[in-house]
């Protein structure tokens, strides 16, 4: 190998990136892997998933403690927050997974180019080095996965101080007394439950008429019951027209979405989670002819590549859910290809997970796609209350659904709010991954007391069979 001649440079360090980095160099190929950010593990371990699972579980601590222990006859008193200690453990997570990325980038011999990379022309990658000074790497192949950044909104500048992005809502130094959500979707319901937990007045603006739209309808019904029961306010169909941040916190402006009579909300801090786009800046890509779609998103076709010979693209950067396991699965599918081998993703099998308590997680179709579709259906559905596990635990609110072809029993989708849904749901993706019927997931024999007992009980209701209700 010349030096800085790789088979392949990989341009972004996240959870698409490195795990392409990685996959490819056990096939064999000389990688090289560029991030600019100065850390690996990109949005996902640095400023994403990682420390807001750090703070969703060190704030259901408290929240345990506080609400929780009592019903136990556990006495706690003098419980208290001190959130810079919170926030520090949580950089210590942040760093042990962004450590670890890097040994294993090391372990796999892939290079790691520390400074932000632009294509140059196909086949080379121009880098501003972290350290100062250019590079030029040549690749027979390049692999875009730079990610993406927060969708921003009219009149409502981020100043990561009082308008935060999801980034400043990681790392505020005191629990505001109020906090406005404007969002309710993933990070929205996350990041909220971390600060009304902590004691924060959560307020939650949503422009639709539901939270978690891209969910099934019940699932966002439920949420809401849920969260609105543990003290969080929502405003539904409701749009911000401008947040002025002021001395006495920020004067946030809403108006019914359909539009209507302009009022004024004001809270200490103001989070500003609306979505994410994909980002692309600096990169090169028009002079290259890398063709985008009007969201800004990277084309590319069933193996990744783009319109350009030997650039491929994957992840949050490309079209599909925004999240780390299908930027990885993106990452494996794209180097397989590139190798030889064969590489897929079932876009309709990533499972989707929010992780407040309880959580909600999702696979495969909800009913409105169904009914959309002109699919014929059956729903079974089990509550929580009758899973005896759940209420060992004393958690026990929401339910399982499973939605089934109702001429097939295929099983379609399954959709759950309820305690541990996040690692409940893999039952459902892996039957579904093989083509399973709800019955077949009613004949597993699921261990007692379990809250798996549950995905049983909800496909023998597919069959109008459950045996607890
Ligand atoms: P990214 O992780 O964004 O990585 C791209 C990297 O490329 C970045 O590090 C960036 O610095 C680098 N880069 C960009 N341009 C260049 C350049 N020109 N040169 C060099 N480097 C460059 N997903 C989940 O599945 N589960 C979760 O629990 C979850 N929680 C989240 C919580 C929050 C608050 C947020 C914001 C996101 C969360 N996500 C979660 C989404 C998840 O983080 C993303 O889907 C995932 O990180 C996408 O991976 P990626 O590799 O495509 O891009
Ligand atoms: P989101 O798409 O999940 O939710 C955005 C919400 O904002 C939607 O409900 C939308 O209707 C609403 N909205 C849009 N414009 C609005 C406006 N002007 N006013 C009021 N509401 C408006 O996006 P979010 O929460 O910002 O997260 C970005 C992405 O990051 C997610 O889509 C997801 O892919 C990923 N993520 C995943 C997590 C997980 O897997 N647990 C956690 C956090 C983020």
């Amino acid at each position: 190998m010349v030096e800085n001649t790789y088979d392949l440079v990989v341009i972004g360090g996240g959870p698409g990136g490195y795990v392409a980095a990685i996959r490819a160099a056990q096939l064999g190929m000389t990688v090289a892997c560029v991030e600019g950010r100065g850390a690996l593990g990109g949005t996902c371990l640095n400023v994403g998933c990682i420390p807001s699972k750090a703070l969703l579980h060190s704030s259901e601590l408290y929240e345990q403690a506080t609400h929780g222990f009592a019903d136990h006859g556990i006495a706690a008193s003098g419980v208290k927050v001190d959130v810079a200690k919170m926030l520090a453990r949580k950089d210590q997570v942040v760093l042990k997974h962004t450590k670890g990325v890097e040994f294993l980038l090391k372990k796999n011999k892939v290079a790691y180019v520390q400074g932000w990379g632009a294509i140059a022309a196909p086949g080379t990658v121009a880098v501003k080095l972290a350290k100062g000074g250019t590079d030029t790497l040549k690749a027979k192949r390049i692999v875009i996965a730079t990610g993406s950044e927060v969708t921003p909104l009219a009149n409502v500048a981020i100043d990561e101080k009082q308008i935060v992005s999801s980034t400043g809502g990681l790392v505020l130094d005191h629990v505001p007394r109020e906090l406005i959500v404007i969002g309710g979707g993933y990070i929205g319901l996350e990041l909220g439950s971390v600060w009304r937990r902590l004691g924060a007045k959560v307020t939650v603006v949503e422009f639709l008429d539901r939270v978690t739209p891209n969910m099934d309808s019940e699932i966002s019904k439920e949420m809401q019951k849920i969260l609105t029961k543990q003290g969080m306010a929502f405003r539904l169909s409701t749009k911000v027209t401008a947040a002025k941040p002021g001395k006495n916190g920020v004067a946030v402006t809403v108006e019914p979405a359909a539009g209507g009579a302009p009022e004024t909300l004001t809270a200490g801090i103001v989070l500003v989670s609306i979505g994410r786009r994909p980002y692309t800046a600096g990169l090169g890509l028009e002079a290259v002819g890398v063709k985008r779609d009007n969201a800004g998103r990277i084309v590319v076709d069933h193996a990744f590549a783009t319109s350009v010979k030997d650039i491929y693209a994957i992840g949050d950067v490309i079209a599909g859910p925004m999240l780390a396991h299908k930027a990885s699965e993106d990452g494996i599918a794209c180097v397989e290809t590139i190798a030889g081998r064969h590489g897929h993703v079932d876009y309709n099998l990533v499972p989707g997970v929010v992780y407040t308590w309880p959580e909600a997680a999702a696979v495969g179709k909800t009913e409105e796609q169904l009914k959309a579709e002109g699919v014929a259906y059956t729903v079974g559905k089990f509550p929580f209350t009758a899973v005896s596990r759940a209420t060992v635990n004393g958690h026990n609110q929401g339910f399982i659904k499973i939605l089934a072809d109702r001429k097939t029993d295929r099983a379609l989708g399954c959709h759950i709010v309820g305690p541990d849904a996040g690692t409940l749901i893999h039952e459902a993706v892996a039957v579904m991954a093989f083509g399973g019927s709800a019955e077949d997931i009613a004949m597993i024999s699921h261990a007692h007391p379990t809250l798996a007992e549950g995905m049983k009980e909800a496909a023998l209701a597919v069959a109008g069979r459950a045996l607890h209700v």
